[in-house]
Protein backbone atom coordinates (compact mmCIF):
# COMPACT_ATOMS: atom_id res chain seq x y z
CA UNK A 1 0.00 0.00 0.00
CA UNK A 2 1.66 3.28 -1.46
CA UNK A 3 2.13 6.40 1.10
CA UNK A 4 1.55 8.95 -1.31
CA UNK A 5 -1.37 10.83 -1.00
CA UNK A 6 -0.98 13.83 -3.00
CA UNK A 7 1.58 14.11 -6.30
CA UNK A 8 2.84 17.17 -7.98
CA UNK A 9 3.23 17.94 -11.83
CA UNK A 10 5.18 20.32 -13.38
CA UNK A 11 6.92 20.74 -16.84
CA UNK A 12 10.05 22.46 -17.28
CA UNK A 13 12.54 23.66 -19.49
CA UNK A 14 11.49 24.17 -22.99
CA UNK A 15 8.44 24.00 -23.72
CA UNK A 16 7.37 20.78 -26.47
CA UNK A 17 3.94 19.88 -28.37
CA UNK A 18 1.85 16.99 -25.97
CA UNK A 19 3.27 18.43 -22.42
CA UNK A 20 -0.28 19.56 -21.87
CA UNK A 21 -1.98 15.67 -22.85
CA UNK A 22 0.64 14.53 -20.97
CA UNK A 23 -0.75 17.00 -17.73
CA UNK A 24 -4.08 15.59 -18.37
CA UNK A 25 -2.50 11.37 -17.80
CA UNK A 26 -1.04 12.57 -14.71
CA UNK A 27 -4.16 14.47 -13.49
CA UNK A 28 -6.87 11.85 -14.71
CA UNK A 29 -4.83 8.94 -13.99
CA UNK A 30 -4.00 10.24 -10.36
CA UNK A 31 -7.88 11.05 -10.33
CA UNK A 32 -8.36 7.66 -10.45
CA UNK A 33 -6.21 6.32 -8.09
CA UNK A 34 -8.09 8.87 -5.44
CA UNK A 35 -4.93 10.91 -5.34
CA UNK A 36 -4.99 14.80 -4.91
CA UNK A 37 -3.02 16.44 -7.66
CA UNK A 38 -1.41 20.25 -7.28
CA UNK A 39 0.10 21.52 -10.31
CA UNK A 40 2.97 23.82 -9.92
CA UNK A 41 2.98 27.31 -12.19
CA UNK A 42 6.41 27.94 -14.02
CA UNK A 43 8.43 24.20 -13.66
CA UNK A 44 11.14 24.32 -10.74
CA UNK A 45 10.74 28.13 -10.60
CA UNK A 46 7.14 27.81 -9.21
CA UNK A 47 8.31 25.17 -6.21
CA UNK A 48 10.40 27.71 -5.16
CA UNK A 49 8.03 30.81 -5.51
CA UNK A 50 5.22 28.35 -3.64
CA UNK A 51 3.25 28.56 -7.47
CA UNK A 52 0.13 25.89 -6.16
CA UNK A 53 -2.52 25.09 -8.32
CA UNK A 54 -4.97 22.74 -7.39
CA UNK A 55 -5.88 20.24 -10.03
CA UNK A 56 -9.24 18.48 -10.65
CA UNK A 57 -10.36 15.82 -13.37
CA UNK A 58 -12.01 18.96 -15.46
CA UNK A 59 -9.07 20.86 -14.72
CA UNK A 60 -7.56 19.52 -17.62
CA UNK A 61 -10.51 19.37 -19.54
CA UNK A 62 -9.99 20.09 -23.51
CA UNK A 63 -6.20 20.64 -23.44
CA UNK A 64 -5.21 17.29 -24.76
CA UNK A 65 -5.25 19.17 -28.37
CA UNK A 66 -3.32 22.19 -27.43
CA UNK A 67 0.43 23.07 -27.83
CA UNK A 68 2.45 24.49 -24.80
CA UNK A 69 2.09 23.77 -21.36
CA UNK A 70 -0.77 25.05 -19.65
CA UNK A 71 1.19 25.14 -16.23
CA UNK A 72 3.96 26.98 -18.07
CA UNK A 73 7.58 26.52 -17.53
CA UNK A 74 10.81 28.06 -17.18
CA UNK A 75 14.47 27.39 -17.05
CA UNK A 76 15.50 28.30 -13.45
CA UNK A 77 19.24 28.56 -12.43
CA UNK A 78 18.04 28.51 -8.68
CA UNK A 79 17.17 25.12 -8.77
CA UNK A 80 20.73 23.88 -8.70
CA UNK A 81 21.91 25.94 -5.62
CA UNK A 82 21.47 23.97 -2.27
CA UNK A 83 19.54 26.83 -1.22
CA UNK A 84 16.95 26.74 -4.02
CA UNK A 85 16.35 22.78 -3.43
CA UNK A 86 16.27 23.04 0.35
CA UNK A 87 13.46 25.79 -0.49
CA UNK A 88 11.63 23.83 -2.92
CA UNK A 89 11.61 20.76 -0.98
CA UNK A 90 10.59 22.71 1.82
CA UNK A 91 7.30 24.12 0.28
CA UNK A 92 6.44 20.48 -1.14
CA UNK A 93 6.69 19.25 2.76
CA UNK A 94 4.69 22.55 3.40
CA UNK A 95 1.90 22.10 1.18
CA UNK A 96 1.82 18.08 1.59
CA UNK A 97 3.16 16.76 -1.59
CA UNK A 98 4.25 13.26 -1.13
CA UNK A 99 5.61 12.93 -4.97
CA UNK A 100 5.96 14.78 -7.82
CA UNK A 101 5.56 14.08 -11.55
CA UNK A 102 8.18 16.17 -13.90
CA UNK A 103 7.67 17.32 -18.32
CA UNK A 104 10.89 18.09 -19.59
CA UNK A 105 14.31 16.95 -20.90
CA UNK A 106 18.00 16.39 -19.70
CA UNK A 107 18.28 19.92 -17.11
CA UNK A 108 14.80 19.17 -15.75
CA UNK A 109 16.10 15.59 -14.85
CA UNK A 110 19.12 16.79 -13.41
CA UNK A 111 17.26 18.49 -11.15
CA UNK A 112 14.86 15.60 -10.22
CA UNK A 113 17.74 13.79 -9.69
CA UNK A 114 19.51 16.07 -6.95
CA UNK A 115 16.41 16.73 -5.51
CA UNK A 116 15.04 13.25 -5.11
CA UNK A 117 18.59 12.17 -4.10
CA UNK A 118 19.36 14.56 -1.76
CA UNK A 119 15.84 14.75 0.26
CA UNK A 120 15.11 10.79 -0.58
CA UNK A 121 12.13 12.28 -2.34
CA UNK A 122 10.00 10.08 -4.54
CA UNK A 123 10.07 11.99 -8.36
CA UNK A 124 9.26 10.26 -11.97
CA UNK A 125 9.91 12.23 -15.25
CA UNK A 126 8.49 11.92 -18.08
CA UNK A 127 10.30 12.78 -21.32
CA UNK A 128 9.35 16.12 -22.81
CA UNK A 129 11.53 17.92 -25.47
CA UNK A 130 11.48 18.34 -29.23
CA UNK A 131 15.19 17.00 -29.51
CA UNK A 132 14.37 13.50 -29.07
CA UNK A 133 18.03 13.71 -27.66
CA UNK A 134 17.14 11.36 -24.09
CA UNK A 135 18.50 7.97 -23.28
CA UNK A 136 15.56 5.27 -22.54
CA UNK A 137 12.92 6.35 -24.89
CA UNK A 138 12.65 5.68 -28.37
CA UNK A 139 11.08 9.34 -28.83
CA UNK A 140 10.13 12.13 -26.62
CA UNK A 141 7.09 14.10 -26.35
CA UNK A 142 6.74 16.90 -28.87
CA UNK A 143 9.36 15.53 -31.65
CA UNK A 144 7.07 14.43 -33.55
CA UNK A 145 4.79 17.42 -34.30
CA UNK A 146 8.25 19.44 -34.64
CA UNK A 147 9.52 17.58 -37.21
CA UNK A 148 6.29 17.33 -38.91
CA UNK A 149 5.99 21.06 -38.33
CA UNK A 150 9.28 21.43 -40.52
CA UNK A 151 8.14 19.27 -43.18
CA UNK A 152 5.33 21.51 -43.68
CA UNK A 153 7.27 24.62 -43.88
CA UNK A 154 10.32 23.07 -46.39
CA UNK A 155 7.28 21.76 -48.61
CA UNK A 156 6.79 25.41 -48.76
CA UNK A 157 9.93 26.56 -48.75
CA UNK A 158 10.36 24.33 -52.12
CA UNK A 159 7.78 25.90 -54.14
CA UNK A 160 9.27 28.98 -53.62
CA UNK A 161 12.63 27.66 -54.49
CA UNK A 162 11.74 25.92 -57.41
CA UNK A 163 9.85 29.16 -58.70
CA UNK A 164 13.35 31.21 -58.43
CA UNK A 165 16.09 28.70 -58.93
CA UNK A 166 16.94 28.86 -54.81
CA UNK A 167 19.16 26.92 -52.95
CA UNK A 168 17.80 27.28 -49.63
CA UNK A 169 19.84 27.14 -46.12
CA UNK A 170 17.05 25.88 -43.56
CA UNK A 171 17.73 26.09 -39.78
CA UNK A 172 16.14 23.61 -37.29
CA UNK A 173 16.61 23.53 -33.76
CA UNK A 174 18.88 21.00 -32.32
CA UNK A 175 21.82 22.81 -29.78
CA UNK A 176 23.61 19.28 -29.33
CA UNK A 177 21.39 16.94 -31.35
CA UNK A 178 20.62 16.22 -35.26
CA UNK A 179 17.32 14.17 -34.72
CA UNK A 180 15.40 16.77 -36.31
CA UNK A 181 17.23 18.07 -38.90
CA UNK A 182 17.76 14.18 -39.79
CA UNK A 183 14.76 12.91 -40.06
CA UNK A 184 12.85 15.87 -41.09
CA UNK A 185 15.80 16.59 -43.44
CA UNK A 186 15.04 12.78 -45.22
CA UNK A 187 11.53 14.05 -44.85
CA UNK A 188 11.58 16.58 -47.14
CA UNK A 189 14.08 15.20 -49.39
CA UNK A 190 16.79 17.50 -48.53
CA UNK A 191 19.92 17.89 -51.19
CA UNK A 192 21.92 17.19 -47.51
CA UNK A 193 21.42 17.41 -43.82
CA UNK A 194 24.51 19.13 -41.02
CA UNK A 195 24.36 17.57 -37.96
CA UNK A 196 26.16 17.96 -34.63
CA UNK A 197 26.74 14.49 -34.21
CA UNK A 198 28.93 14.06 -37.72
CA UNK A 199 31.65 15.56 -38.99
CA UNK A 200 30.04 18.21 -41.48
CA UNK A 201 32.51 17.91 -44.41
CA UNK A 202 32.00 21.55 -46.58
CA UNK A 203 34.38 20.62 -49.40
CA UNK A 204 31.73 17.55 -49.85
CA UNK A 205 28.89 19.58 -49.85
CA UNK A 206 30.08 22.12 -52.48
CA UNK A 207 31.10 19.38 -54.40
CA UNK A 208 27.44 17.73 -54.54
CA UNK A 209 26.10 21.54 -54.99
CA UNK A 210 28.60 21.67 -58.45
CA UNK A 211 27.15 18.23 -59.26
CA UNK A 212 24.28 19.33 -59.01
CA UNK A 213 24.48 22.41 -60.88
CA UNK A 214 26.48 20.32 -63.67
CA UNK A 215 22.97 17.79 -63.78
CA UNK A 216 20.80 21.66 -64.09
CA UNK A 217 19.77 20.74 -60.42
CA UNK A 218 19.04 24.91 -59.89
CA UNK A 219 16.86 24.44 -56.37
CA UNK A 220 17.61 22.59 -53.19
CA UNK A 221 17.32 22.55 -49.40
CA UNK A 222 20.39 22.05 -47.46
CA UNK A 223 18.91 21.20 -43.86
CA UNK A 224 21.62 22.93 -41.09
CA UNK A 225 21.33 21.88 -37.05
CA UNK A 226 21.68 24.49 -35.03
CA UNK A 227 24.38 22.56 -33.51
CA UNK A 228 26.74 21.90 -36.27
CA UNK A 229 30.03 22.55 -35.79
CA UNK A 230 30.08 24.83 -39.29
CA UNK A 231 27.57 27.25 -37.45
CA UNK A 232 24.09 27.86 -38.45
CA UNK A 233 22.64 28.14 -41.69
CA UNK A 234 23.41 31.74 -42.37
CA UNK A 235 27.38 31.19 -41.69
CA UNK A 236 26.94 28.11 -43.92
CA UNK A 237 25.51 29.82 -46.48
CA UNK A 238 28.00 32.74 -46.71
CA UNK A 239 31.10 29.80 -46.63
CA UNK A 240 29.41 28.36 -49.64
CA UNK A 241 28.49 31.34 -51.75
CA UNK A 242 32.22 32.26 -51.87
CA UNK A 243 33.07 29.25 -53.08
CA UNK A 244 30.22 28.97 -55.54
CA UNK A 245 29.24 32.50 -56.07
CA UNK A 246 26.50 31.72 -59.08
CA UNK A 247 23.88 29.72 -56.51
CA UNK A 248 21.09 32.15 -55.66
CA UNK A 249 21.21 31.25 -52.29
CA UNK A 250 18.68 32.16 -49.15
CA UNK A 251 18.57 31.20 -45.66
CA UNK A 252 15.59 30.47 -43.58
CA UNK A 253 15.75 29.97 -39.29
CA UNK A 254 12.34 28.26 -38.62
CA UNK A 255 12.78 28.92 -35.08
CA UNK A 256 10.41 28.94 -32.21
CA UNK A 257 7.91 28.12 -34.71
CA UNK A 258 8.78 24.38 -34.20
CA UNK A 259 8.47 24.25 -30.52
CA UNK A 260 4.68 25.44 -30.78
CA UNK A 261 1.42 24.16 -32.38
CA UNK A 262 -1.47 21.06 -31.50
CA UNK A 263 0.18 17.58 -30.94
CA UNK A 264 0.47 15.19 -33.78
CA UNK A 265 -1.56 11.94 -32.82
CA UNK A 266 1.52 9.98 -32.20
CA UNK A 267 2.77 12.77 -29.32
CA UNK A 268 -0.45 12.60 -27.55
CA UNK A 269 -0.72 8.63 -27.54
CA UNK A 270 2.96 8.64 -26.24
CA UNK A 271 2.13 11.40 -23.65
CA UNK A 272 -0.75 9.21 -22.29
CA UNK A 273 0.63 6.21 -22.25
CA UNK A 274 3.89 7.64 -20.41
CA UNK A 275 1.61 9.81 -18.15
CA UNK A 276 -0.26 7.17 -16.93
CA UNK A 277 2.74 4.92 -16.58
CA UNK A 278 4.76 7.21 -14.88
CA UNK A 279 1.69 7.60 -11.68
CA UNK A 280 1.57 4.06 -11.87
CA UNK A 281 5.13 4.04 -10.93
CA UNK A 282 4.87 6.27 -8.06
CA UNK A 283 2.34 4.53 -6.64
CA UNK A 284 4.38 0.86 -6.92
CA UNK A 285 6.87 2.50 -4.85
CA UNK A 286 9.18 3.45 -8.03
CA UNK A 287 11.78 7.13 -7.88
CA UNK A 288 14.22 8.67 -9.66
CA UNK A 289 13.32 7.27 -12.90
CA UNK A 290 12.67 8.00 -16.18
CA UNK A 291 9.64 6.79 -18.29
CA UNK A 292 10.26 6.18 -21.82
CA UNK A 293 8.44 3.98 -24.59
CA UNK A 294 10.98 1.57 -26.67
CA UNK A 295 9.46 -0.80 -29.43
CA UNK A 296 6.35 0.06 -27.83
CA UNK A 297 6.79 -0.78 -24.53
CA UNK A 298 7.24 1.35 -21.73
CA UNK A 299 10.76 1.51 -20.02
CA UNK A 300 11.86 2.92 -16.65
CA UNK A 301 15.65 4.78 -16.86
CA UNK A 302 17.54 5.98 -13.89
CA UNK A 303 17.51 9.60 -14.58
CA UNK A 304 21.85 9.32 -14.40
CA UNK A 305 21.60 7.41 -17.26
CA UNK A 306 18.51 9.36 -19.38
CA UNK A 307 20.67 12.62 -19.36
CA UNK A 308 24.55 11.18 -19.46
CA UNK A 309 23.82 8.46 -22.17
CA UNK A 310 23.08 10.14 -25.64
CA UNK A 311 20.70 8.27 -27.86
CA UNK A 312 23.20 6.81 -31.13
CA UNK A 313 22.37 9.35 -34.66
CA UNK A 314 22.78 5.99 -36.76
CA UNK A 315 25.27 7.63 -39.59
CA UNK A 316 23.58 5.23 -42.23
CA UNK A 317 20.57 7.11 -42.28
CA UNK A 318 22.61 10.27 -43.52
CA UNK A 319 23.35 7.85 -46.31
CA UNK A 320 19.88 7.27 -47.07
CA UNK A 321 19.61 11.26 -47.54
CA UNK A 322 22.15 11.65 -49.56
CA UNK A 323 22.12 8.71 -52.03
CA UNK A 324 18.32 9.92 -52.15
CA UNK A 325 19.18 13.21 -52.88
CA UNK A 326 20.83 12.19 -56.04
O1 LIG B 1 13.64 22.77 -26.24
C1 LIG B 1 14.89 22.48 -26.77
C2 LIG B 1 15.32 23.59 -27.65
O2 LIG B 1 14.30 23.74 -28.56
C3 LIG B 1 16.65 23.47 -28.38
O3 LIG B 1 16.61 22.73 -29.56
C4 LIG B 1 16.99 24.92 -28.60
O4 LIG B 1 18.34 25.10 -28.81
C5 LIG B 1 16.53 25.53 -27.34
O5 LIG B 1 15.43 24.79 -26.92
C6 LIG B 1 16.20 26.99 -27.43
O6 LIG B 1 15.46 27.36 -26.30
P1 LIG B 1 15.22 28.78 -25.69
O7 LIG B 1 15.10 29.74 -26.80
O8 LIG B 1 13.98 28.62 -24.89
O9 LIG B 1 16.41 29.05 -24.82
Amino acid sequence: MSHIRKIGVLTSGGDAPGMNAAIRAVVRTAMSEKLSVVGIGHGYQGLINKEFIPLYGHSVANIIQRGGTFLKTSRCPEFQTKEGLAQAYQNLQDEGVDALVVIGGDGTFRGALSLGSTYHYPIVGLPGTIDNDLFGTDYTIGYDTAINTVVEAVDKLRDTAGSHDNLFFVEVMGRDAGFIALNSGIGVGAEDILIPETVSDLDKLVAKLEYDQRKHKTSGIIIVAEGDELGGAKEVAEMVKERLPNYHMRVTILGHIQRGGSPTCADRVLASRLGYAGVKALLEGRSGVMIGQINNKIKETPFSKATKQHPQIQPEWLEVARVLAL
